[in-house]
């Protein structure tokens, strides 16, 4: 990988490696990954000139490059290596990197993923550098703006001109906020994309017996500012996740951005609650496909359940992604209900039957690149 910080602009080497990019893809965080994959690989299949960008937002190896590994993603030709910061420091610092890069390199087009800030600073300087936009999971709202991702959501589809939905009701957000109808498009999941593809590699005897799990426990994965910045709410959380493993024993692997508040707060003294590092995306997958249940605040988590058929208690007060409810295995759950919650889905057992999301089908790659390549043409 180019490492974008040990050079300047005017490197040859640079510039060579990203010359004559039709289709830029800007990544940077985990939940990225899964989406540009199956992106990737369709526009390979089309023989179509790419490049991909890591803007570094994510470092840790169990953050970003396993996902490159598992997923058989090609190396980034360049890391912006931005890291950790302020939401103005990290976007400011993403957008910087970027405007030389595209300056200098002029694709055609710039896909972006997701609502993260890395696609918030790729939306804004191809925008202004009038590079097409293509915002692939375009149209989700929570319709809460105390949430970063929103204000992301919202900024990165006003300024792209193509909008890749996942769902009938991305599209109508879209459609309500003026956008235009010819520039939607709505062609599934890519995510579910690389879910499907992978199914087979999800081993769930495998992962259980690396970590000594019994048949039945329960996944957790919690990261959402609004859960885990707080100190009070923390402190509720972990009661909360406490009354949990006093019924089912509790796997979380733990992202980086609450460890610390929860560990101040007690979550390490429950001794059927195990905590352990991010996991890869296959073994990650592997658990959740053999658990009881699954407590979370993560987005793409929500749709994972949704196709696996493990139920999914979102621990926020809303959610983007409503076709994880109405098609899906996903309820959101309060602190204070969670316990409850928790006894009623044990109780219940496995979902009976279960819908699938429309389009939901392992070809939004595909859909996605055919759209791409017509505006190539
Ligand atoms: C970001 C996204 C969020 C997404 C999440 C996925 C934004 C605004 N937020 O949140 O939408 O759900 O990624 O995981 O883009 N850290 C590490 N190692 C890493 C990365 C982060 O230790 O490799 C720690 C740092 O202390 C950092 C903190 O995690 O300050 C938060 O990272 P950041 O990328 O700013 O936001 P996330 O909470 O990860
Ligand atoms: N994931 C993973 N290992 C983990 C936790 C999550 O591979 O320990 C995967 C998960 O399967 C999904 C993606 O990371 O594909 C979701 O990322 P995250 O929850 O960090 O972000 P969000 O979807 O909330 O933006």
């Amino acid at each position: 990988m180019h490492d974008w910080r040990a050079s300047s602009i005017d490197d040859e080497s640079t510039r060579s490696l990203m010359s004559a990019a039709a289709v830029l893809h800007v990544t940077g965080a985990r939940p990225n990954f899964p989406k540009a994959a199956p992106v990737i690989r369709a526009l390979d299949q089309q023989g179509v000139n790419q490049r991909l960008v890591h803007t570094g937002q994510h470092y840790d190896e169990r953050m970003s490059e396993v996902f490159f590994r598992q997923l058989g993603l090609p190396e980034p030709d360049v890391n912006l290596g931005v890291g950790s910061g302020s939401h103005a420091r990290q976007t400011a610092d993403a957008m910087t990197g970027l405007e030389t890069l595209m300056t200098e390199t002029a694709p055609a087009v710039t896909v972006v993923y997701g609502d993260v800030n890395s696609a918030l600073a790729a939306a804004l300087v191809s925008a202004k550098l009038g590079i097409p936009v293509a915002h692939v999971e375009a149209g989700l709202r929570s319709f809460d703006r105390s949430m970063p991702e929103e204000i992301n959501r919202i900024v990165v589809d006003h300024v792209s001109d193509l909008l890749f939905a996942t769902s009938h009701d991305a599209v109508a957000h879209l459609g309500n906020e003026g956008i235009a109808a010819e520039k939607i498009h709505l062609v599934g999941n890519p995510m579910i994309d690389t879910l499907l593809a992978n199914l087979d590699r999800f081993d769930v005897t495998g992962i259980r017996t690396a970590l000594a799990l019994p048949d039945k426990y329960l996944v957790a994965t919690l990261h959402r500012p609004g859960n885990v910045d707080d100190t009070a709410d923390v402190i509720g959380l972990v009661k909360a996740m406490h009354a949990v493993a006093d019924q089912i024993p509790v796997i979380l692997p733990l992202h980086p951005r609450g460890r610390r508040h929860l560990e101040d707060a007690g979550l390490l003294s429950h001794r059927a609650l195990r905590v352990v590092e991010p996991l890869g995306y296959l073994e990650f997958l592997g658990l959740v496909r053999g658990a009881v249940a699954v407590v979370t605040d993560s987005g793409g988590v929500q749709e994972e359940t949704t196709m696996l058929g493990t139920p999914c208690l979102t621990l926020r007060p809303n959610t983007e992604r409503p076709i994880t409810i109405t098609h899906g295995t996903n309820r959101l759950v309060t602190q204070a209900a969670l316990a409850d919650t928790v006894a009623s889905t044990i109780a219940a057992g496995p979902p009976a039957s279960r819908r699938t999301p429309p389009l939901w089908d392992g070809a939004a790659g595909e859909r996605i690149a055919d759209v791409l390549t017509e505006l190539l043409r």
